[in-house]
């Protein structure tokens, strides 16, 4: 690689530092083989170093690691990892379809802990909760758009319940509401749960009642008390603004606090037959301006955070058709990361008028 000599007022973040740089009285500043920063910037200027050497990065080499990049869900997608995910998801999906016709049909318990165990096989079978995400990007794919969704919220909801730090026990149980919590939506008109597009105000009436039917198909089963909670209350918000009861903060149950952000989440960022899927980083950006009173503060927050890291490495296009590579994650923004292009780095905490709109 070539190396120049350049004027510190012309450092980049991120530029590949080819020699120490030291100070008057021969104190190192900022060692070599080390990308620069903004604090690393600031730093050298403090001490009045005029120039420091960098390497000038071969831009055909990076569009080749881009190239590979490219191709990270595609070989996710080739993976025994994905194959497992996969098959054990469309497993769990078709025995929880065919468990809930039969107890819509005759009436009876579910098996709710066949279906949690499936549940729990899946997040074994994946390394950290950032590869749930990973495989969770790929695999949406199963027809039926409930029990999909619901398999999806469950799956979301353990690993924030991880993340929050919940007891195993709790986990169990937050499991079985992200399965059951729109069980309700079985006895709402299909042509209303499936509607492409907007539903009309009395179509949206209907909709809303699939919480307290929900309540009504659990009520008598042998589940926790909090699952069925949550098949009523996760469209409560902390506001008092949610249905069917319009309840506020302390009134909803913590669980389904957790089901509230996981349901939401899922429901923007997966595709639909008749919509693209919404980019995570506008799911969070929409939780961070207009989620805080809507969900419990802590809980969002964590999430948030999390889900920001999870797509650290991942190529991402900007709104002018810019394609990079995540390459830092800002600390007071999470949904305006440092974005590598080619040997250039766009920090889009510093460019406002630039954001993500799909991750590659
Ligand atoms: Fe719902």
């Amino acid at each position: 690689m070539e190396i120049r000599r350049i004027r510190i007022s012309d450092a980049e973040i991120g530029m590949l530092v080819a020699e120490d740089v030291v100070n008057g009285s021969g104190q190192l500043i900022f060692p070599a083989e080390a990308r620069l920063t903004a604090k690393a910037i600031s730093r050298i200027n403090f001490h009045s170093i005029p120039f420091i050497r960098i390497y000038i990065e071969d831009e055909e080499t990076e569009t080749d690691t881009d190239v590979d990049e490219l191709s990270y869900f595609e070989k996710l997608k080739d993976s025994e990892e994905y194959n497992t995910f996969n098959e054990q998801f469309t497993d769990v999906a078709t025995t929880f379809e065919r468990e809930m016709m039969r107890v819509l049909k005759e009436g009876g318990d579910t098996d709710s802990v066949t279906l949690s165990n499936g549940v729990k096989k899946i997040l074994g079978s994946c390394r950290s909760g950032i590869q749930v995400f990973d495989l969770l990007h790929c695999t949406r794919n199963y027809d039926e758009v409930i029990f999909a969704h619901s398999l999806n919220v469950a799956i979301i909801s353990a690993v924030l319940g991880g993340w929050l730090g919940f007891s195993k026990e709790d986990i169990d149980i937050l499991i079985q509401c992200g399965i059951y919590h729109d069980i309700g939506k079985l006895a709402v008109p299909k042509e209303i749960v499936e509607k492409p597009g907007l539903l009309t105000s009395e179509e949206y009436a209907v909709m809303r009642t699939h919480t307290s039917r929900g309540y009504g198909i659990l009520k008598d089963m042998q589940l926790d008390k909090r699952v069925k909670l949550a098949a009523m209350m996760h469209h409560e918000r902390c506001d008092g603004s949610g249905y069917p009861l319009g309840v506020k903060e302390n009134q909803i149950e913590r669980l389904t606090k957790v089901i509230a952000i996981a349901d939401v989440y899922e429901a923007m960022t997966a595709p639909r037959k008749y919509r693209k899927a919404r980019c995570p980083f506008e799911a969070v950006k929409l939780f961070e301006t207009s989620g805080l009173v809507l969900f419990d503060t802590k809980y969002l927050m964590t999430f948030v955070e999390h889900i920001a890291n999870c797509y650290m490495g991942y190529r991402v296009k900007l709104n002018d058709g810019t394609i990079g590579t995540i390459v830092y994650m800002n600390k007071q923004d999470g949904t305006r990361p440092m974005i590598r292009v080619g040997n250039k780095y766009i920090d889009l905490f510093r460019n406002s008028e630039l954001f993500i709109t799909e991750i590659l």
